[in-house]
């Protein structure tokens, strides 16, 4: 579900025009439809109903207070990867005991932060990591629940830099190493409980064979496990990919909503047809790890053009946001559409790129784009920004972070405030 639509030529997420929040709250600024997110999260609930699970949001794909609020009324537990992030689901109201811990490399105070909250399991990377936590959690008295990632040198066929499955990437114990890792913990690790087993292939997955190819060649080191160590659960990560491009339909048309199942790369549906009953056997608890599926698709972030340059090769259109609040487009070549919050009259279009005013020459959230015609001061709404737009974003350039904003119906929560420059300095100090 999408809840942006053009109604009376003007561009709505549910029933909130756009331009009225950002004459309210400035630009850039992210909108985030919280039906949306409650949509997708009982979608994907509805899909795994016949397995004893539990959705675990990815929390660095948007970790706003409210957005965790939502996920966590909702009955979701959390996939973090920093004491950060913990910090940010208990101030939301989501419970500890509902938290996967994953990451490469957690440090010594986010462990025991971690232990003394209780949380559900350390998905632990490396035996030399596991050693580290049996350490900690010995010296505090307590046992700490661990599953190791495995690393199935599966092919996601997705961007190089959001693939994580492969042998080469840094994550995970390799799959033929896995069995001796966990041996390894049962004998020589009286500190730690061996709780469950997880995976996690890569990210913005278009296409359900790398997944069920994963799961097919994990299960039965899953079984393994769970006979010798007695696992609770086996976590299948996240990964699953969302739609980027949509069709735009010129005037009143409710294009953004006119997405259906078949123009999907990846439905929910497939996704969990195809996985379900690979899984219902083993009789473990499924844990997934979504965070893009859950907000990726919610989320827009409204830019106002600024200048617009016509050179020899290109025409610019210089806009308020840049590479800092999205990063995206330069980082992996990500493509999101860009539409104008004033629906556009006809269907004639100008090529040009969009950029922002940061000094970078990759600084651009579109290259030779095809625009209806927009000029200084009109509203653009980059869209599918919910996921890994604000918490990827900096202050490069000296540039404040933008607002957020949460809509629910008719109404419209100012999430987060605008950073101002005070803000930006917080903490710096002058030499005496
Ligand atoms: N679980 C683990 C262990 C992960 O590393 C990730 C994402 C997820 C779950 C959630 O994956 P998702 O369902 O969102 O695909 N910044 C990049 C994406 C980086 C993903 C990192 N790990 C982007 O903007 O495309």
């Amino acid at each position: 579900m999408h809840s942006f639509r053009y109604l009376e030529g003007r561009l709505h997420v549910e029933n909130v025009d756009l331009e009225s929040l950002a004459e309210k709250y400035g630009t850039p600024l992210y909108v985030y439809s919280q039906g949306t997110i409650e949509d997708h999260f009982k979608r994907l609930d509805a899909g795994v109903a016949k397995l004893d699970h539990l959705i675990c949001y990815a929390v660095k794909a948007n970790s706003n207070l409210a957005v965790l609020q939502t996920i966590a009324r909702m009955g979701g537990g959390f996939d973090i990867v920093s004491g950060g992030e913990l910090f940010r689901v208990l101030k939301a109201g989501g419970r500890a005991a509902n938290c996967t811990f994953a990451g490469v490399g957690k440090t010594r105070d986010e462990i025991e932060f971690a232990l003394k909250e209780g949380i559900y399991c350390f998905n632990a990377e490396s035996e030399a990591e596991l050693r580290y936590i049996n350490q900690v959690a010995g010296e505090l008295g307590r046992k700490a629940p661990v599953a190791l990632r495995v690393n199935p040198n599966v092919d996601a066929k997705t961007h190089a830099k959001i693939t994580t499955g492969k042998s080469e990437n840094k994550f995970g114990i390799d799959f033929d190493r896995v069995l001796e890792a966990y041996a390894a913990v049962a004998n020589e690790c009286p500190n730690l409980e061996i709780r469950g087993i997880q995976m996690h292939i890569g990210s913005q997955l278009t296409s359900v064979d790398p997944f069920v190819e994963a799961v097919k060649k994990v299960i039965p080191l899953v079984e393994q496990i769970k006979e010798r160590h007695g696992i609770k659960f086996f976590s299948v990560g996240g990964g699953i990919g969302i739609v980027y491009k949509h069709m735009l339909d010129s005037g009143d048309a409710t294009w953004w909503s006119q997405e259906s199942a078949e123009k999907h790369p990846l439905t929910i549906q497939a996704y969990t047809d195809a996985i379900v009953p690979l899984l219902e056997p083993l009789r473990l608890r499924i844990l997934m790890e979504p965070g893009r599926f859950m907000v990726g698709n919610a989320g827009t972030l409204l830019t106002r053009v600024l200048y617009e340059k016509k050179g020899n090769a290109k025409t610019f259109k210089i806009v308020d946001a840049g590479m800092n609040d999205l990063i995206r487009p330069t980082l992996y070549e990500g493509w999101h559409q860009i539409v104008p919050a004033q629906a556009p009259a006809d269907n004639s279009t100008e090529l040009a790129d969009v950029v922002g005013p940061i000094c970078e020459t990759g600084d651009f959230l579109a290259q030779n784009r095809d625009l209806p015609p927009v000029k200084a001061g009109d509203l653009l709404a980059v869209m599918s920004a919910g996921a890994y737009g604000f918490t990827m974003a900096s202050n490069y350039n000296t540039r404040p972070l933008p607002a957020e904003v949460m809509v629910h119906g008719s109404d419209a929560y100012l999430v987060r405030e605008r950073q101002t420059l005070d803000d930006v300095v917080k903490g710096e100090r002058l030499l005496p």
